[in-house]
């Protein structure tokens, strides 16, 4: 079985996978930079020569290669749920887990993170803070109903997100 991370960019998903994958001794698989590899072109040059649907579909493809995997964990995009086979490949495969905080939150942890500085394109025209509340709230129920596990993020540190997670996580999966 695999453990997916999932939630909106800010949420943690990179920093907790890796935590993860060292604590339960399993290989990390971050769709985002397999995709950047597979193409040979970082995420914000796949959206702007492909477009955002380029992007959805060499996404897809690197899910639907991901989930024929098992034991992994994996770390994926803000926008993986949107897709209905995407969907279905998380719940057929593993267990998944959604990282979540509010949108003041993710918003200053995307402005402050230096590592993801320039790789992220603008889903719309907006501020930063309205994009967030926007696409939050658009995307909150795919995440809901794909969501085996929520983790309110706001006031966690990353080793401790990983506590509750490998805590709840089914018991047959970590032995
Ligand atoms: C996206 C989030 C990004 C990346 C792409 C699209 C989104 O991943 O997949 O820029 O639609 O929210 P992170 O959530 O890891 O930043």
């Amino acid at each position: 079985m695999n453990l997916f991370l999932i939630g909106f960019r800010g949420s943690g998903k990179t920093t907790v996978a890796r935590v993860l994958a060292k604590r339960l001794g399993r290989d990390l698989v971050d769709t985002d930079a397999w995709i950047a590899e597979r193409a040979g072109k970082s995420i914000a040059e796949i959206f702007e020569v492909e477009g955002e649907a380029g992007f959805r579909l060499l996404e897809a493809q690197v899910i639907a290669a991901v989930c024929l995997e098992s034991d992994r964990v994996v770390s994926l995009g803000g926008g993986a749920i949107l897709n209905d086979a995407n969907r279905s490949h998380f719940k057929a495969s593993g267990w998944t887990v959604w990282l979540d905080a509010r949108p003041e939150t993710l918003a200053h942890r995307i402005a402050t993170d230096i590592e993801a500085q320039g790789q992220r394109p603008a889903l719309t025209d907006h501020p930063l803070i309205d994009e967030v509340r926007a696409v939050t709230s658009e995307r909150r129920p795919l995440y809901e109903a794909v969501a085996d596990h929520h983790v309110l993020t706001d006031s966690l540190e990353p080793d401790a997100i990983a506590d509750n997670i490998i805590a709840h996580f089914p018991r047959e999966s970590v032995a």
